[in-house]
């Protein structure tokens, strides 16, 4: 893997384009197995774990084009003649799970491996197999492979346990060509949703209620391709960039967002005496100094995001006073403070709660990103630190983020992405 090479305490300043959101095209690449024919897909973010469903897709049958930039994909699944995801690829990444429902809304088979993706403890799919059991389907465990098989996808109302941005997607898929209607109850209401619904509707399906926690999936038999859609800005990607420029006292416009799907973070940073403006598709984040502390509690949209927890635990050590982070989506993401501990960050995890004692002067360090989100607060604590810091392990944060050198440079930051030999 690569590394970062960060001088720090130079304040972001212009303009930044946000990415096409990371969750909705992982959800969305995969839908596209359920149409016998083509569709086009814009604005899909150039990240790792997208170019990973491209290569499972086209090994599945499907025809995978782009443009050059790689942010439209044309996917034609009309010749797909595999319901066996490769093991290797499809265990890398935690989206490998909208297979299933992607596979069996097209075949009523589907041999998908356990998903992978960032470490925070357990991150079971009882969910995802308890909506698919009840809409028919027979699932089998074997050597780490999901053996999903239906001989007809039949409508159900379903309840989840768990608000799960996974299993309400996964079920969505499952449903949209079975008999009958599936009412998915205590769904999740995540903007990337909505997105996903939306795209399923320009295909010639009937989702209604996403982004309520009742969505309702009225059956069709077919799906049509030749729609063309457009992937919605990522909230967490925009959200970085918008404590990075707080974090470095800084004054950045953030454009290409949907400011509605950021207020649980702007409500944060008004209350953390920071000067946000806003219009149409873009905000601007401006920070004068004199940052407050604050609590955060992450929880489903259109509570604060767990994405977000650990780049405000960063700008919270710059805060006057102590902060406190509660963290109730994951067990345990909070492999990040070790890291921050090394630049001097006055952090300590209490259970579930990060609790941050702020105006603690950071320093340059090696260090290293344990995940996709740690990563990019980590190089939030690079360019707020005085001197130098290398963060390793950087393919973490191309997972999930396109060119974030690239564009942070534009922004004014001192950072370097060179290979790594340690
Ligand atoms: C999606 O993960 C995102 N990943 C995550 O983003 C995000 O943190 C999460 O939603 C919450 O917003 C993708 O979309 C690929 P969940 P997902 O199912 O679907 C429990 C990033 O950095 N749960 O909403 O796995 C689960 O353990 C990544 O972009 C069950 O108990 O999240 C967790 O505690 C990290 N049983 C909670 O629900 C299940 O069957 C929420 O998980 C499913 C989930």
């Amino acid at each position: 893997m690569d590394k970062y090479i960060i001088e720090g305490q130079r304040p972001l300043t212009g303009e930044v384009y946000i990415s096409g959101s990371k969750n909705a095209a992982l959800a969305i690449i995969p839908a596209a197995l359920l149409i016998e024919g083509k569709c086009r897909i814009e604005d899909v973010p150039d990240i790792g774990d997208v170019r990973i469903l491209d290569e499972i897709l086209t090994y599945l049958g499907a025809k995978v084009s782009y443009t050059d930039d790689r942010n439209t994909i044309e996917i034609d699944s009309s010749c797909l003649n595999n319901w066996a995801a490769p093991y290797e690829m499809a265990k890398k990444l935690r989206a490998s799970y909208y297979l299933l429902g992607g596979l069996l809304g097209r075949f009523g088979r589907a041999e998908v491996s356990f998903p992978g993706g960032c470490d925070f403890g357990s991150r079971p799919i009882d969910q995802h197999i308890k909506g698919l059991e009840a809409l028919g389907v027979k699932i089998e465990i074997e050597h780490g492979i999901i053996k999903a098989e239906a001989k007809k996808l039949v409508g159900c109302k379903i309840y989840l346990d768990v608000v799960s941005v996974g299993a309400t997607i996964n079920l969505m898929l499952a449903a949209v060509r079975a008999e009958g209607t599936t009412i998915i109850e205590n769904a999740a209401k995540e903007p990337h949703i909505v997105d996903v619904a939306n795209f399923l509707n320009a295909m010639g399906a009937n989702v209604k209620g996403a982004g309520t926690d009742i969505i309702r999936v009225m059956g069709v038999s077919t799906l049509r391709g030749g729609a063309t859609h457009a992937i919605i800005p990522d909230q967490i990607e925009a959200g970085t960039f918008m404590i990075a420029a707080a974090a470095t006292d800084g004054d950045i416009v953030v454009r290409n967002i949907i400011p509605k799907h950021m207020e649980p973070l702007t409500a944060k940073l008004l209350e953390m005496n920071i000067e946000v403006r806003q219009n149409g598709d873009w905000i601007r984040v401006i920070s004068h100094g004199g940052i407050q502390k604050a609590n955060i509690k992450t929880l489903p949209y259109p509570g604060y995001p767990t994405d977000l927890h650990p780049p405000a635990a960063v700008l919270l050590c710059r805060a006057a006073g102590t902060s406190m982070i509660t963290e109730t989506i994951y067990d345990n993401r909070f492999h990040y403070v070790d890291e921050l501990q090394r630049m001097g960050a006055g952090i300590r995890v209490d259970g579930r709660v990060a609790v941050i004692e702020g105006a603690s002067e950071l320093t340059g360090a090696p260090i290293k990103a344990h995940d996709l989100r740690a990563g990019a607060a980590l190089v939030i604590a690079g360019l707020i630190a005085r001197g130098t810091t290398e963060v390793h392990n950087i393919g973490y944060i191309d997972r999930g983020y396109e060119n974030l050198d690239v564009k942070l440079r534009s922004l004014g930051a001192s950072i370097t992405r060179v290979s790594d030999d340690c």
